[in-house]
């Protein structure tokens, strides 16, 4: 199986006014491709600063990391971007969809930011249905519950068949209830589809769906395990 992820010796020190915050200590890892790595560790050990990077949504200090193949971070910023629409999905705790459309815009939407002008029906009309929102197409995010919502964030991520999907606390704003389905589909998308994912979580229940734990303290890697599903 190829890796999808190489992060070699990540650090990235945040500058704040005359201050240095070391977020990241040398942080070295392989994720293969088909793999649900769950990412757990308290609050500031630099969990979110990891996923950015990996996302090529901040250039690391100083370290090596490859997606599928793609080196981000000796690349510029427009190299960057381009990698992440055309390889990467994310997905936040805040959803962050575009109020004005419907679950459907909001995915053309999407289409058209990867370079698909005339976008792809029958792949849009495939994940609406693999994620359960077929009978709410036509809603807009304010007709959509919360679970809903991210399941529409979710839907728009996978949107251009990226090789890694992101997740920073895909649950954090969502109830018991919901987060159980948005949790399933994620496991769903790995298990069925073969999608690679890595998720941020507080929950070692949600982090448990992993087949591999990554815990994360002061900027360093704790320990890294496979679970039993692994
Ligand atoms: N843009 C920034 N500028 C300066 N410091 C930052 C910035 N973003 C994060 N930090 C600092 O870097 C460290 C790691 O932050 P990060 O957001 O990666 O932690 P986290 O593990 O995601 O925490 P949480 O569980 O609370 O989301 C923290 O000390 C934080 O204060
Ligand atoms: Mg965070």
């Amino acid at each position: 199986m190829k890796n999808i992820v190489e992060a070699h010796n990540l650090t990235m020190t945040y500058r704040v006014g005359k201050i240095d915050v070391h977020a990241l200590n040398g942080v070295s890892f392989e994720i293969r491709e088909g793999e649900f790595v769950s990412i757990v560790g308290q609050s500031g050990s630099g969990k979110s600063t990891l996923l950015h990077i990996l996302g090529g949504l901040l250039q690391p200090t100083a370290g090596i990391v490859k997606i599928d193949g793609e080196d981000l971070a000796s690349v510029t910023d427009a190299q960057r971007t381009d990698i992440r629409r055309r390889k990467i999905g994310i997905v936040f705790q805040r959803f962050n969809l575009f109020p004005t459309l419907s679950a459907d815009g909001n995915l053309r939407l999407a289409e058209r930011i990867r370079g698909s002008a005339a976008g792809n029906a029958d792949r849009r009309a495939k994940i609406l249905k693999l994620l359960n929102l077929e009978p709410r197409i036509h809603h807009k995010p304010i007709e959509l519950s919360g679970g809903e919502q991210q399941r529409v964030a979710v839907a728009r991520a996978l949107i251009n068949q990226p090789a890694l999907l992101l997740a920073d606390e895909p649950t954090g704003n969502l109830d018991t209830e919901n987060s159980k389905i948005v949790l399933d589909m994620l496991r769903k998308l790995n298990a069925e589809l073969g999608q690679t994912v890595v998720m941020i979580t507080h929950n070692p229940e949600a982090a448990s769906i992993g087949q591999r734990i990554i815990n994360m303290r002061d900027g360093r890697i704790l320990d890294d395990q496979e679970t039993r599903k692994g």
